[in-house]
């Protein structure tokens, strides 16, 4: 049974597939993206001209130190977006932000003409929801907006505590939003969410995926919308 490194990196790897020459390419955040993205600096050091969106810094740090050319300003669409996810259900909506990086990653995804999803099998679920559900916050007024979006779940907590919260890139905060029993309408509580004063966005990821390669044992599977056709061979080099 191979180790969830493996998985993560035999998604990944599946991913790398897409990328073409020419391509502005965004990169995702998180361990699995992690290995998207050196495979990236791979094909760049053996001459393939791409370009990397980065969602985060941290990432734009890992492409800067593999060699990818940076895109600082988004200026058009991304050809193509390959990112993790937290939790994926079998329609492909995700749960995104356990990582902290949700707003720019939900920017990026929703500007990509082709928005790819790397995880290994632990990530699929048959109902988003297993895990919190994390919202990015605006500091400012951040207590009245936890009070408004508790009465949407079971619990609610400020990531990092109060005493020393989570950061985001954004300088916001992430508040992680428990429901037990997971979400049954997503689209409504994505709405409920959105419609809170102080939310900047939320993790839920719905009808962005269009393709989501799963990693198990039996290697990665290739899961997605039909417009987006199946993978295609790389260009013979
Ligand atoms: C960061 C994310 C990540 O994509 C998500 O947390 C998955 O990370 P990993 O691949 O490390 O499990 O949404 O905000």
């Amino acid at each position: 049974m191979p180790d969830q490194d493996a998985l993560k990196r035999a998604a990944a790897d599946k991913a790398l597939e897409l990328v073409r020459d020419g391509m502005l390419v965004g990169l995702g955040s998180g361990s699995t993206a992690r290995f998207f993205t050196e495979g990236v600096g791979r094909l760049v050091a053996r001459g393939m001209k791409v370009r990397g969106v980065p969602t985060s810094r941290a990432t734009a740090e890992l492409a800067a130190a593999n060699g990818i050319p940076i895109v600082t300003e988004l200026l058009g669409p991304i050809d193509l977006s390959v990112d993790g996810a937290d939790e994926v259900d079998p329609s492909l909506n995700l749960i995104k932000g356990r990582g902290g990086a949700l707003f720019r990653e939900k920017v990026i995804a929703a500007a990509s003409r082709r928005f790819v999803v790397v995880v290994d099998a632990s990530k699929a679920v048959p109902k988003l929801g297993v895990g919190v559900l994390p919202i990015e916050v605006l500091p400012f007024l951040w207590r009245s907006t936890a009070v408004r979006l508790a009465s949407l779940g079971t619990s609610l907590t400020v990531r990092g505590g109060e005493e020393a919260p989570y950061i985001t890139d954004n300088g916001n905060l992430i508040l992680d939003l428990r429901i037990e029993g997971g979400i049954s309408d997503a689209p409504a509580l994505a709405q409920a969410i959105r419609g809170t004063i102080g939310v900047v966005e939320h993790g839920l990821f719905i009808g962005l995926t269009d393709t989501c390669i799963v990693a198990g044992p039996d290697g990665p599977e290739v899961l997605g919308k039909p417009s987006a056709g199946p993978i295609q061979q790389p260009r013979p080099s």
